[in-house]
């Protein structure tokens, strides 16, 4: 890849590879080990998994082109990205809002993201302490009830991640990322391989009940609500809507094919998810447990694997270090937007930016855990704190501003100039013109309407 028009001083992409790899890493980590799984059980399954994997292709590839396109025009922070492209293209510097709101977004997120991330962290220290051990569901869910409702420990374990995240962003996310990115996530795929087979093997006709769960469409079970999930999951997945794909899109050269690249980055992201589900669920029936139990879900069920199975004690503490792992590849892409952006417009240089918005975020995580435990009685819209963020988040401001970036893209870019930085044939561009203009914005307006009705 040339590096001709990279011109930020952070994590520049040595290679089209290093690039994928980075993109893959925010993308995969824990909307699809953690979040994936437990919101199919909660959804009823299979009318969730193939609306959110039709989303992917349909809503969520489009606008990661887009992003990316946007970001490689702009060559800046979302935000002044938008604002430049916007006034290139002879419109209002108004549409800074679409970077902005996707910004608030990023910091909002990392704050429970961490949180979670902090779960895995210390489930790598409470995997090696040998808890597991031939433990029963009942007593996988001991440990975890026990645990969440430890508020030190779970502020501490929030503290370890946050403060990873922040020293990964303050040095810059160089050659030393990429790289683990190549040995960590091939590592997370055979991993997931080798417990989908123990799933299959340990679980006997559990495997069949939990494909059919996953994937033999119900749409009975199809609502407003799980529509509106499967479309939010899609964007949070994909780490659309926060600006992010569009401030990875600023460091990429021309030459780099952004079709065939998103469309590799969807499928790894898709492939992660599926194998979790196809992981979690057999075990989940064969142990007789509800597939409805939410966060928990990861937490809970595969331990007893971990627990029951030859070499489960060392592939339990690799699991865990590998979901920490993706999880960390992802926050720091969570942290980037807000540094980035103190960076350029306070005084503050990169390490002070970084410092003063992890504890801003720090400490919104803090009101986020205690929601597991002392808090767990505050409601707000009849939703504890973690639950609200994550609606907040995921299913409104997300798609907002995935629909801000579609109508941008689709109708006040020129439509000639895209089509030649796509390479797209006639019919290619039909397809692109049709969906990017029309069946997107629609689909996502009614989404959201109908989904928040
Ligand atoms: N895509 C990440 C995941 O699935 O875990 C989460 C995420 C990262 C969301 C970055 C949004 C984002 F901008």
């Amino acid at each position: 890849m040339s590096t001709g028009t990279m011109k930020k001083s952070h994590s520049q992409w040595s290679s089209r590879m290093g690039f994928m790899l980075a993109a893959a890493g925010s993308a995969v980590g824990l909307g699809n080990i953690w979040k994936f799984p437990y919101m199919a059980g909660q959804m009823g399954g299979s009318a969730f998994v193939l609306t959110y994997l039709l989303f992917m292709f349909l809503i969520g590839l489009p606008i990661l082109v887009l992003e990316w396109l946007i970001g490689r025009r702009g060559q800046k922070n979302p935000i002044h990205t938008m604002e430049d492209v916007a006034v290139a293209e002879g419109h209002s510097k108004s549409w800074r809002w679409v970077g902005i709101i996707g910004v608030v977004g990023s910091f909002l997120i990392l704050s429970f993201y961490s949180v979670i991330g902090g779960w895995a962290t210390d489930y790598i220290f409470i995997a090696a302490k040998g808890s597991f051990d031939g433990a029963s569901g009942a007593v996988t869910q001991q440990i975890f009830d026990d645990f969440r409702g430890n508020v030190s420990h779970l502020l501490t374990w929030h503290t370890i991640f946050m403060a990873i995240t922040a020293l990964i962003v303050a040095l810059g996310v160089g050659a030393g990322l990429e790289r683990a990115c190549k040995l960590m996530m091939p590592g997370l795929g055979i991993l997931l391989l080798i417990l989908v087979g123990y799933a299959a093997y340990a679980s006997g006709p559990s495997f069949g009940v939990a494909c059919e769960f996953l994937f033999s469409p119900n749409w009975s079970a199809l609502n407003g609500t799980a529509i509106l999930a499967a479309l939010g999951h899609a964007f949070f997945s994909l780490s659309l809507g926060m600006g992010i794909m569009m401030a990875y899109g600023s460091y990429l050269g021309q030459d780099v094919n952004l079709l065939s690249t998103a469309r590799t980055v969807v499928i790894l992201d898709v492939i992660v998810a599926v194998l979790s589900g196809l992981a979690i669920f057999p075990l989940v029936f064969a142990n007789g447990l509800p597939p409805a139990v939410g966060e928990g879900l990861i937490f809970v069920t595969l331990p007893i694997a971990f627990g029951n199975m030859a070499g489960g004690a060392i592939l339990g503490i690799l699991f865990f270090i590998f979901l920490t792992f993706a999880a960390l590849t992802s926050s720091i892409s969570l942290l980037e937007p807000t540094v980035e952006l103190l960076e350029e417009k306070t005084p503050l240089g990169r390490k002070a930016a970084t410092i003063t918005s992890s504890i801003v975020i720090w400490a919104l995580g803090i009101a986020c855990l205690l929601s597991f435990n002392l808090w767990s009685d505050v409601k707000l819209f009849d939703k504890h704190i973690f639950d609200l963020l994550d609606y907040l988040t995921s299913k409104i401001m997300l798609p907002v501003t995935g629909l801000g970036t579609v109508i941008f893209g689709a109708w006040m870019m020129n439509q000639k100039r895209i089509r030649s930085e796509l390479n797209l044939s006639p019919f290619w561009f039909g397809v692109w013109t049709l969906l990017s203009r029309f069946v997107i914005p629609v689909a996502v307006i009614f989404i959201l309407v109908y989904g928040l009705m």
